[in-house]
């Protein structure tokens, strides 16, 4: 069976964008993949984190993971920072590294565009990355359009370890959605709906209630010519709702548009269809609030069920490398 990672930051409340352009996915690579999912809680530690709010939103991640149809029985989720080895192999891979690919990094430069001091873990983040799907000799990669370029960093760091040390890492592939894979803030389309970005009307929550929803998509930006068509560049903000609907209902957003005259019958429908998508994610996130004791379950399970993969990977590499093995275990193969 194909192997596929991805993770998630738990840096605030999960989107729709989350959800159309990575999550949705994960839950079909589950039916016929050995799949692994992780909430990146060392990636949020990039920015300035409040501890109580990390700890709240890494278990709250974990909860919403479970909520949009991820089962235990069928993948296998974790937290990052309870596998050792994302960090080990990390180092392993920094030395791979070099600073001119770090700072080609479009996340990098629009991440610390106008910062007075800049983290050097805002620096290594895609390093980070690459260790968290490298140790798991993921095949593929679901994630959002906007991880593409770390996704390649990846597999440049895979194939120039592999040539110089020898066949250690399998080199991944990304799997990004066809449609929806950028999902656009509703009031601002020309940027990335984010988590981390703080904007109530231009972003749809994973767990907003269908009054929410239908609220913001009828304030959606679009524009004055009043003609329906799909125009990323001229209408940005009508080709986000037409992304939408052909996500959520898997057309494309050309096929959709067809469908239109008016751009209030259009929102209507954009409105009712993700509502119908979040329903049971809502109903089920409900569902799990009284049940962390089955979460915490889940996530110890999870970090073993990881560190099986990942500590075999990791030595591997480190032998590769010229590290010495661990005296016990050396005597251990005795
Ligand atoms: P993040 O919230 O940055 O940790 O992203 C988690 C996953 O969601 C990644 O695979 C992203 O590519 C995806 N993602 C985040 N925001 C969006 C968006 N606005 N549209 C599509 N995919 C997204
Ligand atoms: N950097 C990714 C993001 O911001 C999150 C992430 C961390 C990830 N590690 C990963 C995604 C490994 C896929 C695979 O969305």
């Amino acid at each position: 069976m194909k192997r596929v990672l991805s993770g998630i930051t738990p840096s605030g409340d999960f989107t729709l964008g989350n959800y159309l352009g990575a999550l949705r996915h994960w839950v079909s690579f589950q039916e016929d993949h050995d799949a692994f999912y992780c909430v990146v809680d060392l990636h949020a530690l990039t920015t300035d984190i409040d501890p109580v709010v990390l700890r709240r939103n890494s278990l709250d991640a974990a909860l919403n993971l479970l909520a949009v149809g991820l089962d235990p029985r069928r993948c296998t989720i974790f937290v990052q920072s309870h596998v050792p080895e994302h960090t080990r192999l990390t180092w392993l891979l920094e030395c791979t590294a070099t600073m001119g690919e770090l700072r080609r990094m479009t996340q990098f430069k629009e991440k610390s565009h106008g910062q007075e001091t800049v983290r050097a873990g805002l620096f290594t983040y895609p390093v980070l990355m690459a260790a968290d799907i490298l140790l798991y000799r993921a095949d593929a990669v679901p994630v959002g359009e906007d991880q593409r370029q770390h996704l390649e960093l990846a597999r440049e760091l895979a194939l120039r370890f592999n040539n110089r040390y020898g066949e250690t890492f399998t080199v991944p592939e990304a799997a990004v959605p066809g449609a929806a894979a950028r999902v656009m803030d509703l009031q601002h389309p020309e940027r990335k709906m984010s988590k981390s970005v703080e904007s109530p009307l231009g972003t749809i929550g994973l767990l907003d209630p269908a009054e929410a929803i239908t609220r913001k998509v009828r304030k959606a930006v679009t524009d004055t010519d009043g003609e329906v068509r799909y125009d990323r560049a001229a209408k940005p903000g009508l080709a986000n709702l037409l992304d939408l609907l052909a996500g959520a209902t898997d057309r494309t957003p050309q096929e959709v548009a067809k469908g239109y005259t008016r751009y209030g019958d259009l929102k209507h429908d954009v409105a009712e269809a993700l509502s119908e998508l979040l329903r049971p994610v809502r109903e089920r996130r409900m569902a799990l609030e009284d049940d962390l004791p089955y979460v915490d379950t889940v996530l110890a399970e999870g970090a073993a069920a990881a560190h099986e993969v990942a500590a075999p990977t990791y030595a591997k590499a480190a032998d590769a490398l010229g590290l010495l093995p661990l005296p016990s275990l050396a005597r251990d193969e005795d």
